[in-house]
Parts: structure tokens; sequence; C-alpha cells
């Protein structure tokens, strides 16, 4: 027998309770708990373990095929293509460009479009206006989870070479067995794991199109990356032209590859200059702008800091932080006022990655500082520097990962003068040797 009572769940990590709370003991999302209807079914039956689930490893086969993608780097950031059965989450902030990204990967590989969030019609102008042929795209005009499944299973899919079904998105499909809306934590949770329980068992591989606002994920984030086997994530600035797809997660392949594209009329194109569209635009002379190189999985990448100050009208002056942790960039600032003697505390702080990059390298710490000091010193760095280094918080400089490989990147783009742990072992030095004017005055 089934019976309905009401539930909250987590919006983050999809913990449920029995009441509402506040902060979910699970993963410390705040105001995260959701009202939803549960269907808890009676306790289970005993079950034999079937025939043919016992193995041992040694007969289970390990040689992996791979199934291109299409587009050759896609295919190196997924450690040489899709594996049958693969489930990718591919998630990103509304309007980057996934649908567009996807169809491009659709019409080039055997698959099935469900277009849950838009029309047929919507899809097929899209190909229209890419330029895209679509001749290998089956459209799937459904939201039901229970049709795409029957759809896998009695339709010739599975006899494919590689099939791929793509979702667009998880979060508008659902289904008539669970009670909540679509979208809804228990509705993802439940089509996501059936999809996925299928694409094992018939070896069809799937990509979930995952929704995701500015302040983190729409439904489940947490939840769904452990459903799936890659975490595929898009990032970029939408009013500029860059994106980033970055391998959060990986069941299949090494995680952390990043690759750079742009969006044009003809969709997604890879951006191989990006680097040198940098330095060109970067300008030595202004105070507040930075060059550094991130590692982020194997590949190093130019990047540029910015800061900008400006006399706060608050009584608490704002900081806005852009591409890097909000909370690393505080402490850098109380860093800078406490050993380097600069009073920040006047000023409405701005520190921005160019390109609209997100960057998790604590080896940023330095560029942030210098940017900073400089544009509150009004005075600009030497031409051709670039810094990286991760900042303690006695000012000392501790040498960043990779720190070699960051430096043979930089040497190679041109750089001039490096500014590392060799440079300088703290801020005090650094600062003083960059006569950026390091002293215990306060500034006014
Ligand atoms: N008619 C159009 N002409 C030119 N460019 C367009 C047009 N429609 C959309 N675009 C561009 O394509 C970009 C990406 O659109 P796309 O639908 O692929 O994004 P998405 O990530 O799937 O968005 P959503 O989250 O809304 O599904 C848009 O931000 C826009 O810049
Ligand atoms: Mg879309
Ligand atoms: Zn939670």
């Amino acid at each position: 027998m089934t019976k309905s009572k009401n539930i909250f769940v987590c919006s983050s990590c999809g913990h449920s309770s029995s009441k509402w709370q506040g902060k979910c003991f699970q993963c410390g999302a705040f105001n995260s708990f959701i009202e939803e209807v549960n269907v808890s079914s009676s306790s289970p039956t005993k079950a034999n373990i079937p025939d043919g689930s016992i193995k041992k490893i040694a007969d289970v086969g390990n040689n992996l095929t791979r199934a291109s993608l299409g587009i050759k780097e896609l295919n190196d950031l997924l450690a040489g293509g899709y594996v049958p059965g693969q489930v990718i989450l591919l998630a990103g902030e509304p309007g980057i460009g996934k649908s567009t990204l996807l169809l491009q990967v659709a019409n080039l590989t055997n698959s099935h479009y469900v277009c849950g969030e838009e029309s047929p019609q919507q899809v097929a102008t899209r190909a229209m206006r890419m330029g895209v042929s679509a001749e290998n795209i089956t459209l799937l005009d459904t939201r039901d989870v229970d049709s795409i499944l029957s759809y896998l299973q009695n339709t010739s899919v599975k006899a494919q070479q590689n099939p791929l079904l793509i979702v667009d998105s998880i979060q508008s499909v659902s289904s008539s067995h669970i009670k909540s809306t679509a979208g809804s934590i228990s509705q993802v949770q439940y089509c996501a794991s059936k999809l996925s329980e299928a694409a094992k068992k018939l070896g069809v591989a799937m990509v979930f199109v995952g929704q995701v606002t500015k302040s983190g994920y729409i439904a489940g984030p947490k939840l769904l990356e452990h459903i799936v086997d890659t975490v595929v994530s898009f990032e970029g600035d939408r009013a500029g032209d860059v994106r980033i797809l970055r391998v959060q997660k990986n069941r299949f392949g090494p995680s952390g590859g990043l690759e750079l594209f742009e969006m044009s009329s003809g969709g997604l194109v890879v951006l191989n200059d990006y680097t040198e569209r940098l330095i060109a635009r970067h300008s030595d002379d202004s105070p507040g702008s930075v060059l550094s190189v991130v590692v982020e999985g194997v590949r190093p990448l130019l990047v540029e800091v910015q800061a900008l100050n400006k006399r706060s009208v608050f009584p608490n002056p704002r900081h806005v932080v852009n591409g890097v942790s909000p909370k690393r960039v505080e402490m850098l600032l109380a860093v800078i006022e406490r050993r380097l003697g600069i009073n920040t505390g006047n000023y409405d702080i701005y520190v921005n990655i160019s390109g609209g990059i997100n960057v998790h390298d604590t080896a940023l710490d330095l560029p942030i500082v210098l940017a900073v000091v400089s544009v509150v010193k009004n005075k600009p760095l030497p031409a051709g520097v670039v810094a990286f280094g991760e900042v303690g918080l006695m000012g000392e400089l501790r040498k960043a990962t990779s720190n070699d490989k960051r430096k043979e990147e930089a040497e190679k783009r041109g750089c001039k003068l490096v500014i590392d742990s060799d440079f300088g072992s703290d801020l005090p030095s650094i600062v003083n040797k960059l006569k950026l004017g390091a002293s215990n005055r306060k500034e006014g």
C-alpha cells in the first residue's frame, strides 16, 4: 500500500526531514528547505539476489569504448569521448548556451533530444539559425519521464551505435509516480535516478541539462552530482563571448580540465587565441590591473585580475567580487590593512576576473592584493608584470602550486617580470620593490 505525507526537502542537497529547518545539517545551506509531497511505500519485501549479479572482478571486462561527441575539444575534456551508459550533467546559468552546444553535439552524434523546455519549433528555429542540418536528430516532444523510458526500451535506440539521449532540461521532466510539481527536488531526484538506471541497463549515454541560478542551483545540485557520472559546468559572462566548460567530476576520466569557447552565430566555437586577445587588450599603464596564471586541471591559463575603488557613500563600504571567492577577498583586504598599513576602509572595492571566468586558485591572492594596492595608491605596476602566490594572514607569500608551470606559461606569453615567492617572501618587501609605496601611513 502506498501512502503520501508531506516532508521538507533541502533544495541544495536533497536531505529530507519531517520538520522545516532553518539550516540544513547535511550541507549547511540556509533557508533551503521546501515542503514536498512524499510518496512512502510500505516496507520492502524480502528479496533474493538475482542470478548473474554476483561477479568476480576479473570476469568483468574493463575495456571502455569511447564514442566521439563530434567536437575534438569536448572529447579531450571527457578523456576521449563518452562511454556507453555514461550520464553527464551539463550545468549552467540561463542563456549561457547549453541548448546551443547540445544541438551542435546532437547533430554530430546518434542523438535523441528531449525538448522539455522549448517547443520543437523553437529547437528547429535554433538549428536553422545556426546552420545545423539536424538530420541525425530525433526530437522527443515530451516532459514525461515514463514515456522517455519506454521510448528507450521499445524503439531501435538500443540497437544504434553509441546512442545519446539529451534531456533539456532535467528540471523540466517529471513522472506521474511523484506527486510534487516538475522541477521539485523529489521529481528531479526520481527522474534523474530512473533515467540513469536506464542508461546503465541499456548502454545509452545521456546528457542532462541542469539549470543553475547565480546563487546556486534551482534544484538539487549535490543530489544530481551524486546520481550522474560526470559533471560539466558551463560558465562565462553572458554579456561577453567567452564561455568556459569545466569538468568538475568524472567517473570515467580526470576532472579539473577546462576548455574555452566563444559564442558565434553558428554556435559555440573553440577559442584558441584567448590569451593573445587578453594581452592585446591589457594595458600596462592603468592602475588596478595585474596578469596572473591559473592552473586548473592540466592547462595553465593567463588571466587578468582587475580592481577598482570608489569613495563609499555607505556606512559599511561595499565589496563586489566576481570570479573569485568573496571571503578570500575579504581576508586579503584585512591583510592589506594590517600588514601593509594601507587603509581601504573608506572605499567600495570591486574585484573582477576579466572574461567572466570563475577561478578557485589561491595563487590569485598575490595578484588580487597587487591590483587593489595599485588602484588604491593610483600607481600602475611595472610593464610586463605577472604575479602568482598564496598570501597568508601574516602577509607572508607562499609558493603557488605548479609554480614552474605558471612561470613557463607567463614567459611564453611575453611577460617580462614574474612576481612570485622567489621575488619576495612577504607582501611588504614585494610592495616596496615594486615602489607601490607600502607605508604605515593611513591613506586618506
Ligand atoms: N535569435 C537569436 N539570434 C542570435 N542569438 C541568439 C538568438 N537566440 C539566442 N541567442 C544567443 O544564444 C545564447 C544561448 O542560448 P541557449 O538557448 O543555447 O542558452 P541556454 O543555456 O540553453 O538557455 P536556457 O537556460 O534559457 O535554456 C543566448 O544567450 C543568445 O546570446
Ligand atoms: Mg536551453
Ligand atoms: Zn542540504
